[in-house]
């Protein structure tokens, strides 16, 4: 049996999958990851793109941060490709449960999914510091420099920064998804930025699936793993 053989057979006996990604899964549909060669941590600023998207630069430099966060981490043009898709169709053919992804992009959304669980938030949510006004990623796009509200406050993208802390309803929710799952498939993540990647510690059961282009951390400890494009993998399932 191929392992995508393997994969296939699994899916079909399963009724409580979930789903663990990263930016990997969003290559696909055009945008860059982080960590890959052509990522966007490679590519050259005058401040290290971490250093940029953390909550200390957010607060002393967000003329620059809003520059960098415009121009690399919205792309409200990008589509859901086939591993989006697919975990949509199975999440309604009642084999999903969840997708908890690292992404903030909103295309697991887009492509149908309804339980998903954003760990680093999203980019379609955005808020007055002041008044609490919620404004779509449209607005921000079309904005310039620090974007304002109509109030006057600041309005902050509802994404986790370096130096935040997640929401700790989110994880609860992960968790107990993680906890609770027959299948936890991990797909399009390097798996290196924690808390994220420890949650999958929570893991019980013997089909621990790994879909990845490179190699991961948790490789070794998968029952399956499948080196490759995800979505060319779950579009051929
Ligand atoms: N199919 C499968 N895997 C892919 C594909 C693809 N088409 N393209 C890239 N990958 C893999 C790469 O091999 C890499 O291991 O996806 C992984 C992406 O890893 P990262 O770039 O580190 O992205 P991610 O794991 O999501 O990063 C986690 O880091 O900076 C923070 O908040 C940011 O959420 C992000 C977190």
């Amino acid at each position: 049996m191929t392992k995508l053989e393997q994969l296939k057979q699994w899916v079909m006996q399963s009724d409580n999958i979930v789903f663990f990604g990263g930016a990997g899964v969003s290559c696909e549909s055009g945008i860059p990851d982080f960590r890959s060669e052509d990522g966007l941590y490679r590519q050259q600023y005058r401040y290290p793109p971490e250093t940029i998207l953390s909550h200390r630069f957010y607060l002393h430099h967000p003329e620059e941060f809003f520059t960098f966060y415009r121009n690399k981490m919205l792309y409200l043009d990008a589509k859901p490709n086939p591993a989006h898709q697919k975990l949509a169709q199975w999440e309604k053919e009642g084999k999903l449960k969840a997708v908890i992804t690292q992404n903030i992009d909103g295309l697991h959304q887009a492509a149908g999914s309804k339980e998903v669980l954003e760990l680093h938030g999203s980019v379609h949510r955005n808020y007055c510091g002041k008044c609490g006004k919620e404004y779509p990623a449209s607005y921000i796009r079309d904005s310039q420099g620090i974007p304002r509200c109509s109030c006057g406050g600041r309005i902050k993208p509802d994404v986790v920064l370096y130096e935040e802390s997640l929401d700790e309803d989110v994880i609860a929710r992960s968790v107990m998804r993680i906890q609770e799952a027959q299948m936890l498939i991990i797909g399009g993540t390097s798996l290196a930025v924690y808390p994220a990647a420890g949650l999958i510690r929570f893991y019980q059961g013997n089909r621990l699936v790994v879909i990845n282009r490179d190699p991961t951390p948790q490789d070794d400890r998968a029952d399956l793993v499948i080196h490759g494009k995800i979505g060319e993998i779950l579009g051929q399932l």
